[in-house]
């Protein structure tokens, strides 16, 4: 058993094209100021044809292995979390997989919507810890633009597309207290109805459409998210001032706000994407992670609490020490 895993690096990955608010206001009945006041949006990045699952994962677990002083003979397992792989299988792990030319391990996909990265991160932690996988991508990406209806303005301007990827390898006795302290995994299979794809693989009657009731995801979102944070904090006997950074699912804005709130901290202690890259489900936190990661902002040492929640219903956190 390897005492703990640690996150040696971040990579990420947005679409070329960007779609602002007033582009949505001239097809759908809805304006940049409600987008704005309502989600804190003002963009979002929408893949073009060749922007897959794949590619864009392909592309942020490069830069993550990059960041990591590796390559990819040093990794053993892909493990990535979509809600929009490009195909049913193979897994788009193993399309990332091929794509970097990477021969040996192991490789499969996580569906867990928008927790799909911390659900990801927590199997990866695991493995590693166990002996099972010596070098894991963790990778979050997703194509929503693609699962949108188009014509519901309660949804469509909610979300976008990305990636993000994470490094994560077994720590040394030169890491110190650096590594994941803990991950927190929960869900609830009765609130499925809240937030779901109307579709699947051969259906072809259903719309394939994304389904959300927002207001009661918005509900459930502060409440649980707050109690997955302490729940992690309370795991490590730890408290909210030894936070130094929360990257949180970007979902919307006020969330956001409440979550810092609730923990205390600053709005200079929270990253925020979701103004430029709005919902980008399992891509949002490793994005977050890499801007912030990459801009000097979150440093060796500093504690980083990860928290999402998203269609299952699923949520979870993570604690890090960088
Ligand atoms: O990533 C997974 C987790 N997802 C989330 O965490 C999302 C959680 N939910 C939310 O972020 C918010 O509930 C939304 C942003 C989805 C909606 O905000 P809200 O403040 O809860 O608005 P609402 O759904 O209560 O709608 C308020 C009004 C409605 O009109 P009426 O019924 O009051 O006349 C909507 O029809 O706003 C209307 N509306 C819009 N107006 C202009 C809904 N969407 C739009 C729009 N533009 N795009």
């Amino acid at each position: 058993m390897v005492a703990r895993s640690v996150i040696a690096g971040v990579g990420g990955y947005l679409p070329k094209r960007i779609v602002g608010n007033d582009e949505l206001s001239r097809t759908i009945d809805t304006t940049d100021a409600w987008i704005q006041e309502r989600t804190g949006i003002k963009q979002r990045h929408i893949a073009g044809p060749t922007e897959t699952c794949a590619f864009m994962g392909a592309r942020a677990a490069a830069a993550a292995l990059a960041n990591a002083g590796c390559g990819t003979e040093d990794v053993d397992a892909v493990i990535l979390a979509t809600a929009t792989p490009d195909q049913a299988f193979p897994a788009s792990a193993l399309r990332v997989q091929a794509e970097l030319g990477i021969t040996r391990g192991f490789g499969f996909d996580v569906s867990a919507a928008c927790s799909g990265f911390i659900y990801a991160l927590a199997i990866a932690d695991s493995m590693v810890r166990c002996g099972q996988a010596t070098g894991v991508l963790v990778i979050g990406s997703e194509v929503y633009s693609r699962i949108m209806n188009w014509a519901d303005r309660g949804t469509c301007v909610l979300f976008g597309d990305g990636a993000g990827a994470v490094f994560v390898r077994p720590g040394t006795d030169r890491d110190g207290g650096r590594g994941i302290l803990s991950t927190h995994l929960h869900a609830q299979g009765a609130l499925g109805d809240l937030l779901y794809v109307d579709g699947a693989v051969g259906r072809p009657e259903r719309s394939g459409h994304l389904v959300m009731n927002g207001r009661e995801v918005f509900r459930h979102a502060v409440a649980k998210l707050a109690a997955v944070v302490d729940e992690a904090l309370a795991a490590n006997r730890l408290g909210h001032a030894d936070i130094d950074w929360l990257v949180p699912h970007q979902a919307n804005r006020r969330i956001i706000d409440a979550m810092g709130r609730k923990l205390d901290l600053p709005s200079e202690q929270v990253v925020v994407t979701v103004d430029r890259h709005a919902n980008t489900s399992a891509a949002s936190v490793p994005l977050a992670l890499a801007e912030a990661c990459g801009d000097g902002r979150i440093k060796r040492g500093n504690l980083v609490v990860m928290e999402a929640l998203g269609g299952g219903m699923t949520w979870g956190s993570a604690l890090v020490r960088f």
